[in-house]
């Protein structure tokens, strides 16, 4: 049984001193003392020690390094995750998380990576696609990342739109240098690790669920930079990064090779091709007015004929302002007769909760949890996302993030204000 040297705040002692003592190791060493000093004169075997800077830090680990003794850090908080990974811990535990999973890592065993080498990583990638006009694929790209997120799972938002990427503004973050062009850099050279898309990615942070982003390129004129090889390339780096990347790609489907006789000629829609054709689900969003959903039925023929698989369609803005009384009937026979779309999703027309979001920077699920429109969207995502057990059974990411479980409670039954039906089916 081992000697354990606990280095964490006075409140998490109890509980970590109850446990190991029931599990038959000892602890060893003074509460509030410098750890790394104490590693010697404690004969200590094990350090359990909080991830945090106040208590985790080279010293610490070069000290344990010295004097062959193992360390298991447990992280509370993304900030700590990252602090850990920035001076090169990698035995983690959550600091909730039950002593067996610390008794793994104190036993040599790593409970998470065992269990992804039965069941090699393979992400999946969403492409949200949308027709000319901003029918919002943005703003579902990001709604759709944050329900995933919040259902447990490892998640990063790319954008590949050439036209206009807007990931970055959306969500307040920086986009002085477009992550997902860095990403297609790196990839062209056969160097894209987990470890870069980490550096590059930006992380929406959020106590529901935080999130990678691979923001857009600023400047339209950067589109070069995104070919169609780099895109698949930086796709697949993403399956092996984290469990669902939702691409916000842009509007255009036209194939450029059949405009330009010029073989070696970049193409501005290739970003946008390959992302719907490396998916492995698609989400087709178009805006609910009668302006929206001819450009929608026209643009979808030409979708369905690129993509193997059947997209998802998303009616967005349901309002009866736009089309008469009984929207959501009025825009089904429409999809029906028109487009022979049977199964639409219908999110509301929502300004206040959308326009509560961006203005501060934060996801609909963050900023507006009860709006309509958050509860069509998360409909959406347990029902034609997420596999149906995993999005209620709590599960562990690779990172050690505990999941919380969708809380149903929080979903109303109808839309809104206009009272149709139950919209998402
Ligand atoms: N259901 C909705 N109700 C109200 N406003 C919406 C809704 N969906 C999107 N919007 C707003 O429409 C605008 C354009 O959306 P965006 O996602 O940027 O479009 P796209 O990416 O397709 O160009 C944004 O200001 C967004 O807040
Ligand atoms: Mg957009």
């Amino acid at each position: 049984m081992a000697r354990i040297l606990l280095a964490v705040p006075p409140g998490a002692e109890p509980r970590l001193e109850r446990e190991l003592e029931r599990h038959g190791h000892t602890r060893v060493g003074l509460s509030g003392r410098d750890p790394a000093g104490q590693i010697l004169p404690s004969g200590c075997d094990v350090v359990v020690v909080s991830a945090t800077p106040a208590y985790l830090g080279v010293h610490l680990l070069a000290a344990s390094d010295a004097a062959g003794v193992r360390v298991v850090g447990l992280i509370g908080s993304d900030a700590d995750r990252r602090h850990a990974a920035g001076v090169g811990l990698a035995e983690l535990a959550a600091a909730d998380d039950r002593w067996e999973v610390i008794e793994a890592l104190i036993a040599g065993e790593d409970p998470v990576t065992e269990e992804a080498e039965q069941a090699p990583r393979a992400g999946r990638v969403i492409a949200v696609w949308g027709p000319a006009g901003s029918p919002g694929r943005t703003t579902l790209a990001i709604a759709i990342a944050a329900e995933i997120a919040a259902a447990g799972h490892t998640v990063a938002v790319a954008d590949v739109d050439t036209y206009s990427g807007s990931v970055a503004p959306a969500l307040a973050l920086l986009d002085e240098s477009p992550g997902f062009a860095a990403a297609c850099r790196l990839a062209g050279a056969g160097a894209l690790t987990r470890a870069e898309l980490e550096r590059i990615g930006s992380r929406y942070l959020s106590g529901h669920g935080s999130f990678w982003v691979l923001t857009g390129i600023g400047r339209p004129s950067r589109w070069p930079e995104l070919s169609g090889e780099r895109v698949a390339a930086t796709l697949r780096a993403c399956r092996e990064w984290v469990d669902y990347t939702v691409v916000d790609t842009g509007f255009s489907l036209e194939n450029d090779e059949e405009i330009s006789s010029d073989l070696f000629a970049p193409r501005r829609n290739a970003a946008t091709i390959t992302a719907l054709r490396e998916a492995d689900q698609v989400i087709a969003v178009g805006s609910a007015d009668p302006v929206g959903l001819s450009r929608f039925l026209r643009a979808y023929v030409d979708l369905v004929e690129l993509i193997l698989t059947t997209p998802v369609t998303v009616m967005n803005r349901i309002r009866s302002g736009a089309v008469g009384p009984g929207p959501a009937a009025q825009v089904g026979q429409a999809l029906r007769r028109f487009g022979g779309i049977d199964d639409p999703v219908l999110v509301p027309f929502d300004l206040p909760a959308f326009d509560g979001a961006v203005l501060s920077g934060r996801s609909l699920r963050d900023a507006a949890m009860r709006s309509p429109a958050r509860q069509a969207i998360g409909r959406l995502v347990e029902s034609r996302i997420l596999p149906t057990s995993a999005a209620r059974v709590t599960r562990r990411s690779l990172h050690g993030r505990r999941s919380l479980p969708h809380d149903s409670q929080d979903w109303g039954p109808g839309i809104g204000p206009h009272g149709g039906p139950d919209v998402v089916r």
